[in-house]
């Protein structure tokens, strides 16, 4: 596991975004996207760069179970906003929070997964440690599955909603087993608010109560972190 500690948010994104543009240099196709504040350093600076995505396509780790691609919640619109109208993919999936069909939802996104593998996977953590929608206690061997939010998620992500009664209490999420799948995994946090699990995650016990804990059993993983999000970190120089 590599570990950078960059100033900031603004500089880790710049790394961030300099890991893309190596992995697509090296031939990388699919990239595994993710939503939140913490990726969204890196997509500015992708955006503000000279990267063509137009040969490769994204896959997102997670949907909203019932918002529509044009609600400002969801998903696909935050994508779209940030990424995707500027830096067009040659496809972009998002699991497809409007079909209620989970079964359907779940066995097409894992083919996709299956025939596209991932070359890079960006990922932020929750508060508890999830990645993707993968809460604590969600199995390491989980592929995409539909998952009940926890009222800790529902509250983080209450700031993005008007009121908290509008936080879907659903989502699709890609399993863990599909995000391990990944050929290299950039994780990304930054923030006091992120040091105590990014101390848990990186360097406690690799458990599912944890969930992004089992990074450490990949054998590629970047990290960028700012400052305070690695001030409760041990030994990283
Ligand atoms: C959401 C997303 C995760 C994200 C997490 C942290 O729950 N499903 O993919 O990593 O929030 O969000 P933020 O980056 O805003 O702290």
């Amino acid at each position: 596991m590599k570990i950078i500690v960059e100033k900031n948010a603004q500089l880790g994104g710049q790394v961030g975004a300099k890991v893309f543009k190596d992995a697509l240099a090296q031939g990388a196709t699919v990239f595994g996207l993710a939503t939140g504040s913490t990726p969204m350093t890196t997509y500015d600076a992708l955006v503000n760069s000279d990267v063509d995505f137009s040969q490769a396509i994204s896959i997102n780790l997670d949907e909203y179970v019932g918002l529509t691609p044009d609600n400002d919640q969801s998903y696909r619109y935050f994508m779209q906003k940030h990424l995707f109208d500027q830096k067009p993919f040659k496809h972009s999936y998002v699991p497809d929070g409007t079909n209620p069909d989970a079964t359907k939802v779940i066995n097409d996104y894992n083919h996709l997964i299956e025939t596209h593998p991932i070359d890079l996977q960006i990922l932020g953590i929750g508060h508890n440690g999830h990645i993707g929608f993968n809460e604590p206690g969600t199995p390491f061997d989980s592929l995409t599955h539909e998952v009940n939010l926890t009222p800790s998620t529902i509250e983080a992500n209450a700031r993005f909603f008007e009121r908290k009664e509008d936080v879907p209490q659903k989502a699709y999420s890609m399993g863990i087993a599909s995000i391990m799948g990944a050929k290299h995994i950039l994780l990304e946090a930054y923030g006091t608010e992120k040091a105590h699990i990014i101390k848990e995650a990186l360097q406690g016990p690799v458990t599912e109560d944890v969930p992004a804990s089992v990074l450490q059993n990949h054998p590629n993983v970047t990290v960028i972190l700012d400052e305070a999000a690695a001030s409760e970190l041990q030994n990283i120089h």
